[in-house]
């Protein structure tokens, strides 16, 4: 692996459960990430999956400092984030923005798309000075492949994949190297799915890029993920490369979601063996003794209850050379294929894109996206996902005429360069 940018080690965030009103006391406390390690490489994306309430966002959020950590370190470069002073830490946190999960919500509906990508330009006027603002945020809107001229508009002029690609691009706007993106595509339409997971796929290598990619679902993550975590009630359980994850599973949990994961092939999916889970994921303020998955695992034995399984190579698989050999928090942990090699397989590589707005997408082999309508009302103009383009009767802000110019640089044409260039 190359040098890790980022590496996290025994995260914790615990919320404290507080009872009384004059004089609060501590009863408990609700253990939303309960020790936490993995390594981002330069240049690399690590995918991080698992249930919904698991943690994902509290680490997302301890990432770029919206949440301070419990205990644990964060290192970025070598350098301990947890220890910084305000100012060094505003200086370091440039280098590490968040892409958030509902792009109906995290956009401020009173401000214009342009002060919106400009806004961190307020906190670090040292990347734009004020008289070049206005071109770096155009210059950005056109690199996520949106139409520079929309720069005034509202985000309710937007569809949600249009909007995502804002939320993009202010992500990017203080040229950081490492973007953590948690859930981006999860709030939108299955048809514009792949076209922003391509788009951040573009970016990577345009900017060198290294990626935190938070989902929930493990066939989202394998087109974009170098590595993939799996995530329980507040801990990585199982972590390795793409091919290790999918196809050479060694933790239960794991295979659960693998099982879970929809195959294209109606054959292969007519035999495959699904685990289904019994029981509810258990409270994050009540985390059960030894391995925290016992309660759902057909697997579990007495030892479970009383040790905590470690997060590391398994001992059967030490001394051998075999994909299953990487880390993995179970007992009596062991390889099971879930999902045939070949399936495996599709779900890499970039997915395929349809037009927006024509229904479900065409799904390539893999592209097995979960269907989610956009929560909110929808957007005043019938946008073109890829390039603005008016595609049916406008009824915003009167301003719909001038859509049909169209966009400049979508998802194929790889877009504009300007403004964001990375600095060595
Ligand atoms: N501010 C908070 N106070 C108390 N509990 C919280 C807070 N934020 C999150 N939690 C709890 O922490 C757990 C993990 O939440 P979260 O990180 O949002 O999970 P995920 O993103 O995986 O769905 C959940 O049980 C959630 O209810
Ligand atoms: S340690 Fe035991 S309960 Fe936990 S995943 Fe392994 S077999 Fe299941
Ligand atoms: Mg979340």
């Amino acid at each position: 692996m190359a040098e890790a940018i980022l590496e996290v080690r025994d995260l914790h965030k615990h919320y404290p459960l507080t009872q009384g009103i004059l004089f609060k006391k501590q009863v408990g406390a609700v253990k939303a990430v309960d020790g936490v390690d993995f390594e981002l490489a330069s240049g690399e994306t690590l995918g991080i999956v698992g249930e919904s309430g698991c943690g994902k966002s509290t680490v997302a959020k301890m990432l770029v400092n919206l949440e301070k950590p419990t205990s644990g370190s964060i290192r970025y470069k070598g350098e301990d984030l947890t220890k910084l002073s305000p100012r060094a830490l505003k200086a370091v946190r440039r280098n590490i923005q968040m892409v958030f999960q509902d792009p109906y919500t995290s956009l401020n509906p009173r401000m214009t798309v342009g002060d919106i990508i400009g806004e961190p330009y307020e906190i670090h006027p040292e990347v734009a000075p004020k008289g070049d603002r206005r071109r770096k945020v155009q210059d950005l809107l056109d690199v996520v492949g949106l139409n520079p001229e929309y720069i005034n508009r509202y985000p309710h002029q937007f569809s949600g994949g249009q909007r995502q690609r804002i939320g993009i691009a202010r992500g990017l706007a203080l040229q950081p190297e490492i973007i953590v993106a948690d859930e981006p595509v999860s709030a939108l339409d299955v048809s514009v799915q792949a076209q922003v997971i391509n788009l951040l796929d573009r970016l990577q290598a345009e900017f060198a890029l290294s990626y935190v990619f938070i989902a929930h679902d493990l066939s989202i993550v394998r087109h974009i993920s170098d590595r993939v975590g799996v995530m329980y009630l507040g801990r990585i359980v199982e972590i390795g490369t793409d091919a290790q994850i999918y196809e050479h599973p060694t933790h239960p949990y794991t295979q659960a979601l693998l099982s879970a994961v929809p195959v294209p092939d109606p054959e292969a999916r007519e035999h495959r063996e699904r685990i289904i889970l019994t029981g509810d994921v258990p409270s994050p303020a009540n985390v059960p003794s030894g391995c925290r998955f016992r309660t759902r695992c057909w697997k579990a034995q007495e030892r479970c209850t009383l040790e905590v399984p470690l997060l590391a190579v398994p001992a059967v698989y030490r001394l051998a050379d075999t994909p299953a050999k990487h880390d993995s928090a179970c007992h009596f942990a062991e390889e099971k294929q879930v999902v045939p090699p070949e399936d495996a397989l599709a779900h890499a590589g970039p997915l395929k894109e349809t037009a927006a707005g024509t229904g479900p997408a065409a799904e390539p082999p893999g592209a097995t996206l979960l269907k989610k309508e956009p929560p909110g009302p929808g957007p005043d103009l019938d946008l073109d996902e890829k390039t603005g383009e008016k595609t049916g009767d406008g009824t915003g802000d009167g301003t719909g005429g001038e859509d049909a110019d169209g966009g400049t640089g979508g998802e194929d044409t790889g877009g504009g360069t300007g403004g964001i260039s990375k600095e060595s």
